[in-house]
């Protein structure tokens, strides 16, 4: 969603600033901005892409080293250039950006107002610079430690004021802030991906926290002005894997970096000796998941998918009683979490404000809380007990691929590792560590396929609708390979458990809806046939993902797409590849945005 960018330093500001933001827009947003602090103060903003707003920097030339630069995702006011970030004081003299909702903001507005303040935009963010102009009196930190003191709700936010140009101050609460320390210069952002080409030395701040920032050097307190001593730590995000290379568009290298980041995941984590997975970060709590009974998963889009396929295999290598629950829904049930409940966040990103909310929720109840994110420092990472990292590699694209096969993959391993210290035998161990070993090259030989899945979204990219279906290990994947379709090609597409469809979704079926059924040779293979020939049984047209020689499908279907045989368990490592490059090749050919599709955002940090 919304992304802060901050500068100060040696340089001239404005580039940095526009890089920095070019780093942000995989998030999503609708409208940008950018200050730079010289004689007369710079101040631009522009609505639609980062482009827009760098033409207009380019012709104005503003030249000054410190500066602040935002991109906004509409919540409080539409995308405007009025709403756009940053905003200033009455004097024009401070700007400030901000990521976050302050949820206070009305009755702090109207307190402003009658102070004299004057506002010039919709937005709940215009409140947080009119209250530090009115707490200003030749500090901006302890300007910005006091107004913050009066504000509900979330925030990371980026200050800066011309009777300080040497100087930006950076705040944090429940939105997350980082800060990049070079020779020279200092940057924040509310992504460390916007700084990697700066520098390797990152600070993560904390909530409430408050960080002056100046040319190579850095100041943090509490916003009780508490001084915090913290420093450095190495940021490990390549150059690399923040560009494209060949491929021309992320999403597309990020399908194809799948085999590596099965593999990352799966380094140093298997012991074939003992038939088991290793997991380093959940070791200090080893004791209480094995005294656990009930497991509780939360997760929004496709990292609740991957909860929903983590349930089948917890349910089948362990003894334990599993739920997955839609993050922002779990809040509103009435969960008895007892004393042996272990509540699982998975997160690509660490920062979605509904797993946040429902962890905090899971933490307040007294249950052990565990993590899975990707992103090393992020929010849920700190927030829960212990946890695993993916080390799927910075993912860019909005719609997740590489990370969702990364966390299937540490979600077999978790439910090895549980199994293994309960009745599950050496032998089915084994037999999962070698079929897991395996799936690098496999999906290496599915990749090789894309060519021939994109004929195939030529043929069928001209359908309104489609029909997933799939049973047991495959249903959570037809509800991911639905939600690719959906929101990269925004083409409908129904994600069904197959044996449902007869209670209703049959209905729609006809020439002009297509269904795409997950049929590899597994245990429920014989009973998803049953369901295609009620499909054809009613001229419905079907693509069937299948087992590698499979030729039993034969007139049933229209086209087959074959994957390699493994245990069932691990096929869905897969069968998502197919659908994961199908909705991609039908995005390419309707001319969609792949990377940056309408309305979305990478990271959802509003509940
Ligand atoms: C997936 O393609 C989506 N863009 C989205 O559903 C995403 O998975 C969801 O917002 C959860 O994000 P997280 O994994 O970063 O928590």
């Amino acid at each position: 969603m919304c992304g802060i960018v901050a500068y100060v330093g040696d340089q001239n500001a404005r580039g940095i600033l526009i890089e920095g933001l070019k780093r942000l827009e995989y998030r999503g947003y609708d409208s940008a901005g950018i200050a730079i602090l010289n004689a007369s103060s710079y101040l631009a903003k522009s609505v639609g892409k980062v482009a827009v707003l760098e033409e207009r920097v380019r012709q104005d030339s503003p030249n000054g080293m410190t500066g602040i630069a935002h991109t906004r995702w509409a919540t409080h006011g539409k995308p405007t250039e009025a709403n756009a970030h940053p905003h200033s004081d009455c004097k024009g003299k401070l700007f400030l950006a901000h990521n976050g909702i302050v949820e206070n903001y009305q009755p702090l507005k109207k307190h402003l107002i009658a102070e004299g303040h004057v506002f010039r935009s919709e937005t709940d963010t215009e409140v947080l610079a009119h209250l530090i102009e009115s707490a200003y009196h030749g500090n901006l930190e302890a300007a910005v430690q006091k107004a913050l003191a009066q504000v509900e709700g979330t925030f990371g936010i980026a200050v800066v004021h011309a009777a300080h140009p040497d100087q930006v101050i950076m705040a944090r609460r429940g939105s997350p802030i980082v800060l990049g320390i070079g020779k020279n210069e200092s940057l924040a952002a509310s992504d460390a991906s916007a700084l990697a080409q700066h520098t390797d030395q990152v600070v993560y701040l904390e909530d409430n926290e408050v960080a002056r920032l100046e040319a190579g050097r850095f100041y943090i307190t509490t916003q009780g002005n508490r001084s915090v001593n913290r420093g450095t730590t190495q940021l490990e995000i390549s150059q690399e894997a923040m560009d494209r290379g060949k491929y021309p568009h992320f999403m597309l290298k990020e399908i194809f970096e799948q085999p590596e980041a099965v593999e990352n995941a799966l380094r140093g984590r298997l012991s074939h000796s003992e038939g088991v997975a290793k997991l380093g970060g959940l070791e200090s709590v080893m004791d209480r998941l094995q005294q656990a009974r009930h497991l509780i998963i939360i997760s929004c889009g496709t990292s609740y998918y991957a909860g929903l396929f983590a349930r089948y295999v917890f349910e089948a290598l362990t003894d334990l009683t599993v739920e997955t629950e839609l993050a922002s829904e779990f809040r509103y049930r009435k969960l008895n979490l007892r004393q042996n409940t272990v509540v699982l966040a998975i997160s690509q990103s660490g920062e979605t404000a509904d797993t946040l909310a429902a962890l905090r929720e899971a933490r307040r109840k007294g249950a052990l809380v565990l993590g899975l994110v990707n992103v090393v420092g992020s929010s849920i990472a700190r927030e829960t007990h212990a946890g695993v990292y993916s080390h799927a590699g910075i993912e860019v694209g909005v719609a997740s691929t590489k990370s969702f096969v990364s966390q299937i993959t540490i979600l077999t391993l978790m439910a090895l590792l549980a199994g293994r210290s309960r009745d599950l035998s050496f032998e089915e161990g084994s037999v999962l560590l070698r079929g897991l070993e395996k799936i690098p090259d496999q999906i290496r030989a599915i990749l090789t396929q894309s060519d021939r899945i994109r004929e195939l979204a030529q043929k069928y990219s001209n359908a309104q609708h489609f029909l997933y279906i799939g049973r047991k290990y495959q249903y959570p994947i037809a509800l991911e390979g639905a939600l690719k379709l959906k929101e990269i090609a925004y083409i409908h597409a129904e994600g069904y458990a197959a044996g449902e469809m007869k209670h209703g979704p049959i209905a729609l079926i006809d020439p002009a809806f297509p269904t795409i059924a997950l049929a590899p040779e597994d245990g429920s293979y014989e009973k998803i046939v049953s369901n295609i020939q009620e499909i054809r049984a009613r001229e419905g047209r079907v693509i069937a993902i299948t087992s590698e020689g499979n030729d039993k499908l034969g007139d049933l279907v229209d086209d087959v797409i074959e994957v390699p045989r493994n245990h069932e368990i691990l096929t869905p490592l897969l069968t998502i590849v197919p659908l994961q490059l199908f909705a991609y090749h039908c995005a390419v050919l309707l001319g969609r945005d792949v990377d940056k599709p309408r309305n979305l955002a990478k990271s959802v940090t509003v509940e």
